[in-house]
């Protein structure tokens, strides 16, 4: 724990009261999330999966080159992959030597011999890679476009500003740069990006390697890039790894809000994320929203809110001037893929006119004992078919003695969760074949 940066300007995140303590999870990496310390364990835990992962994929290939009839073709290809692979590993970890190595992710450790690759590793570690690539490489254009989106509305001056949802942080610097800000936040919950960002706007940058997907051709299965920011960022450049739903930030703190690419993932929450914006705004501040509006099928119906309601939702936090405009945009344009993805971008600002006195609003989390966790999770329908869901996949594991059949194991299973034999074997033959295949 250290002498706390800004600390006029923020609060506890989980409590809303005065800050006291700030968990520095590495250099420069500030962890404003609610249980800072639990989510050090977790990024510690997803880490670990990570490198394993990683350690076992180098592992298998380098077990493939030793095969000796493995064509030419083929062995030139994996080789320049395990070099690739083993070079952003290692860049990894460098990035990460921050974490500890040795958490207590003993039970993820027995859960991987277990189930190996059948689990769903670590994608949430590096959520969004292509976005460190375009912040801070080949993506001049896209992030000159949000500069200019944020410039041509911005009115009067802005010494503090906020970005939401920050990913690698190019806008932030951008702004922070632009505006002369005195204090420019920059808030995401990726350990990779602020670590990253530390790197790349304070230090010497560092270098990383791309695996454009899908890649434009043999040449272009993997890229290393330095990552630098064009110069070092001015003083009051801050990136808070941190919740958007716990934000640990003071009311009317902020003279502009950003919400780049963000409100579409996040429809549960977005009501309650646009009355907190409100709050934060100092009066005479800024609201500026762009990105796409398109939400995914998936999202409960009643949270998939029209964009008249969310007109409705910001005028009901009184943020009045409401202007809007759509463009079509190419996004994460990497010049090493063949994907060009086109998206239809919504941007708008809104001002906040007057004080409101209104605080900034907590979740009641649900899951209260997450936090909490002298808490009882309560035993709930979800907890239960989860426990089905697993029980079956996992018993099956465990009756794989070396000796069983396929048919020898469906007859038990036959027994124990009461099929029919050709329901037993239909279904174990489908899950085994998903896993077999599944690397
Ligand atoms: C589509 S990316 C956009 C990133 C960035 N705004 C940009 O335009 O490149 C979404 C970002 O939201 C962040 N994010 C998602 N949920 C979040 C949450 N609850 N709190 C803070 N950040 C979150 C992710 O880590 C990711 O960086």
């Amino acid at each position: 724990m250290s002498q706390i940066p800004y600390q006029h300007l923020l609060v506890d995140p989980l409590t809303g009261l005065e800050l006291t303590q700030l968990l520095k999870l590495a250099p420069g990496v500030d962890c404003l999330l609610p249980n800072p310390h639990l989510a050090l364990e977790h990024i510690a835990t997803q880490w670990h999966m990570l490198s394993t992962k990683l350690t076992r994929e180098i592992a298998e290939d380098e077990a493939l080159l030793k095969h000796p009839q493995l064509h030419e073709l083929m062995r030139e290809r994996i080789q320049r992959q395990v070099r690739w692979q083993k070079k952003f590993h290692h860049q990894l970890q460098e990035l990460f030597k921050n974490i500890p190595a040795h958490t207590k992710s003993a039970y993820f450790d027995k859960m991987l011999q277990g189930l190996g690759h059948t689990l769903p590793l670590t994608q949430p570690l590096i959520g969004h890679p292509k976005n460190i690539f375009r912040d801070w490489s080949w993506g001049a254009v896209e992030n000159q476009r949000y500069l200019d989106v944020v410039r041509s509305r911005a009115v009067g001056e802005k010494k503090n500003i906020l970005v939401i949802a920050a990913g690698a942080g190019r806008l932030a610097y951008d702004l922070h740069q632009h505006f002369q800000a005195d204090v420019t936040f920059a808030l995401d919950n990726s350990y990779f990006f602020a670590q990253s960002f530390q790197k790349i706007c304070f230090g010497e940058g560092m270098e990383l390697v791309e695996f454009p997907a899908p890649s434009l051709g043999d040449e272009s299965l993997a890229h290393e890039h330095k990552l630098v920011a064009p110069s070092l960022a001015r003083e009051g450049l801050v990136y808070h790894l941190g919740d958007l739903n716990y934000l640990p930030y003071k009311p009317e703190s902020f003279d502009l809000i950003i919400t780049p690419w963000i409100i579409d993932l996040i429809p549960s929450t977005l009501p309650f994320l646009i009355s907190n914006i409100s709050s934060l705004l100092k009066p005479q501040g800024q609201w500026i929203n762009f990105g796409p509006y398109s939400l995914s099928a998936d999202i409960p119906s009643r949270c998939r809110w029209s964009q008249k309601e969310i007109r409705g939702f910001i005028e009901e936090v009184e943020l009045e001037d409401f202007e809007e405009s759509w463009e079509q945009v190419e996004y994460l344009k990497s010049p090493h893929s063949s994907l060009i993805r086109q998206e239809q971008m919504w941007t708008f600002s809104a001002t906040k006119l007057h004080s409101d006195g209104r605080g900034i609003q907590r979740p009641q989390l649900k899951e209260s004992w997450l936090i909490h966790h002298d808490h009882a999770i309560p035993l709930s329908s979800k907890v239960q078919m989860s426990l089905m869901s697993h029980k079956v996949p996992a018993r099956v594991f465990e009756l794989i003695d070396g000796k069983r059949s396929l048919k020898d194991i469906a007859a038990l299973m036959q027994q124990e969760f009461q099929m029919t034999q050709a329901e037993a074997q239909q279904a174990l033959t489908h899950f085994l074949s998903r896993w077999a295949e599944s690397g």
